[in-house]
């Protein structure tokens, strides 16, 4: 199995760059810092706390040199597993909470993404908690960059407080700018969460585990063919699933729901693509034959334009 996994030709859909930091990256751009401190800003009380971690991971990359730096880092990993395509989140939207410049960040990060073995597309990500206008803020960074790798737009951060309904006219706007659309839902949020985040047009949804818990919702992803972003370690580690044993990949899978694996925030989980491959098969069952076509899904939903 160990083999099969590693030969076998992997995407990564959710991705984020800044969740992507080692801690020992952390440490060399922060060198008064002990590594030990970092280690354990990397262990979450719950999901909010885990949300301020990742805020302050962004803060400690202070300089389009550091964004390079754990860009290349990524791609680094990525190759060694076999990913041959990522389309990487980069939180725009904390950037600008920093009152940084996103403009040499970007450049920064795609320059240090070129001559790697993975094809890399971009994913600009505002935070829900920030409000609508930090929202919008970040769909014009994005929609000003459709033509260098920018190929979607995406919400992350808290549910609750950042609902969906708030952006319904961002999400028009990007869409009209030609990015496609995705949203991190019904993670610590139930199903309604997943509709609402539907609702404003998203074409994939970010986790979307407590879908699992509505017959109705299920048909729909199936029938409309919407992949949901499965991150099995990031969703034990932030505590949105209590135990291994109920998360609901099984039941979305058996239901027909697309479902793409990834590794969501690998410095800050300590995970890889991998191992959620290995964790799939050990502890769901999954069949290499299963583990293939969910491979393929992460290149049959990616929204790269197929060239
Ligand atoms: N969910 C919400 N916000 C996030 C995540 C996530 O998985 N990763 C980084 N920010
Ligand atoms: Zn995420």
């Amino acid at each position: 199995m160990a083999d099969f996994l590693m030969a076998l030709p992997k995407a990564e859909l959710h991705l984020h760059l800044e969740g992507s930091v080692e801690p020992e990256t952390l440490h060399e751009l922060d060198p008064a810092t002990p590594v030990e401190e970092f280690r354990a800003l990397y262990t979450y009380a719950d999901f909010d706390a885990f949300l301020k971690a990742f805020a302050a991971v962004g803060k400690l990359l202070r300089t389009p040199e550091d964004y390079a730096l754990v860009t290349h880092r990524l791609l680094e990993r990525l190759a060694a597993q076999n990913v041959r395509y990522a389309e990487i989140i980069v939180a725009a939207g904390v950037v600008l909470w920093k009152g940084q410049d996103f403009g040499p960040i970007f450049d920064a990060i795609r320059k240090a993404s070129q001559g790697s073995a993975v094809e890399v597309r971009w994913i600009l990500d505002a935070v829900r908690q920030f409000g609508v206008e930090a929202a919008m803020q970040v769909a014009e960074l994005a929609a000003e960059r459709t033509g260098q790798g920018v190929v979607a737009y995406g919400i992350g951060g808290s549910e609750q407080r950042g609902p969906a309904e708030w952006f319904t006219e961002v999400f028009a706007f990007a869409k009209r700018a030609g990015l496609r659309l995705t949203a991190h839902a019904g993670e610590s949020m139930g199903p309604e969460s997943v509709w609402a985040a539907l609702e404003l047009g998203a074409e994939r949804i970010g986790h979307g585990i407590t879908s699992a818990r509505d017959p109705k919702l299920l048909d729909h992803l199936r029938a409309h063919d919407i992949p949901l972003e499965i991150c099995i370690t990031s969703n034990l580690v932030t505590g949105v699933v209590k135990q291994l044993d109920q998360h609901p990949i099984r039941t979305l899978y058996d239901a027909g729901v697309p479902i793409v694996l990834n590794s969501d925030d690998p410095g800050m989980f300590r995970c890889s693509l991998t191992d959620e491959y290995r964790l799939a098969a050990r502890a769901f069952g999954f069949s290499e034959a299963e583990l293939r076509s969910i491979a393929q899904n992460g290149f049959r939903y990616a929204f790269r334009a197929v060239t």
